[in-house]
């Protein structure tokens, strides 16, 4: 795919060690579900790169200092339920301060077409700055309407949306259904595959995280 300024892959090494775990088929669901919050925890870092600091006079035990804190919006994560659950825990390590609302889109295992069947949000998650979270960009179908989901909910400014592993069709999906939006992933890999799932990806994200394979 060629490089495109809407999307962040994280090269660290680090990164991509750990991402090489999850792609092992061998990996179990535990050390499955740890890495995915350790990768979480990661993007978010990287995701909130960019969040407005403000000046504050405090004392340190030795001088009068001005220091920076962070201002601007508060942050909402929205776990695409049920994988984007597995990403919860890590992107709260960086912003322990931030609401969860969770949005249930499922796809249809013959259309692949995305299904809403829940939705919970904060109630002010209009003036929040939202990530969403979804461990698989594949088709991008449940990632694009979550998105619209989002904005019908008032939500305005950029919307980040956090992957584990994206598919360039979900990346171009995705991309084209939202001009005010950002995806943040460890890979983009090579397609889909005829059941659309993501390859060589790491199988299904939800059912290694909750070993329901
Ligand atoms: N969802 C997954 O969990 N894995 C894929 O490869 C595609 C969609």
């Amino acid at each position: 795919m060629e490089p495109n300024d809407r999307v962040v892959v994280l090269d660290h090494p680090i990164v991509q060690h750990k991402l090489s775990i999850l792609r092992d088929k061998h990996t179990c669901s535990n050390e499955f579900r740890e890495i995915v919050g350790e990768l979480s925890l990661f993007e978010t870092y990287e995701a909130t790169r960019d969040l407005p600091l403000t000046n504050v006079f405090i004392h340190t035990p030795i001088a009068p200092f001005d220091a920076k804190q962070i201002s601007g919006r508060k942050v909402a994560f929205v776990p695409i339920l049920r994988a984007g659950l597995g990403m919860v825990d890590g992107a709260l390590e960086v912003v322990p301060s931030a609401r969860v609302g969770h949005l249930g889109m499922q796809r249809n295992e013959e259309t692949h077409q995305p299904e809403s069947y829940y939705d919970k949000l904060p109630r002010d998650i209009a003036s929040r700055r939202v990530y969403v979270l979804d461990p698989m960009l594949a088709t991008g179908g449940s990632a694009a309407a979550a998105v619209e989901y989002l904005r019908g909910a008032g939500v305005t400014g950029t919307i980040r949306f956090l992957c584990i592993v994206a598919a360039p069709e979900g990346i171009e999906r995705l991309l084209a259904a939202d001009d005010d939006l950002l995806i943040y992933a460890c890979a983009v890999d090579d397609g889909l595959n005829e059941d659309a799932y993501i390859v060589p990806g790491l199988g299904d994200a939800g059912d290694r995280i909750f070993g329901t394979e």
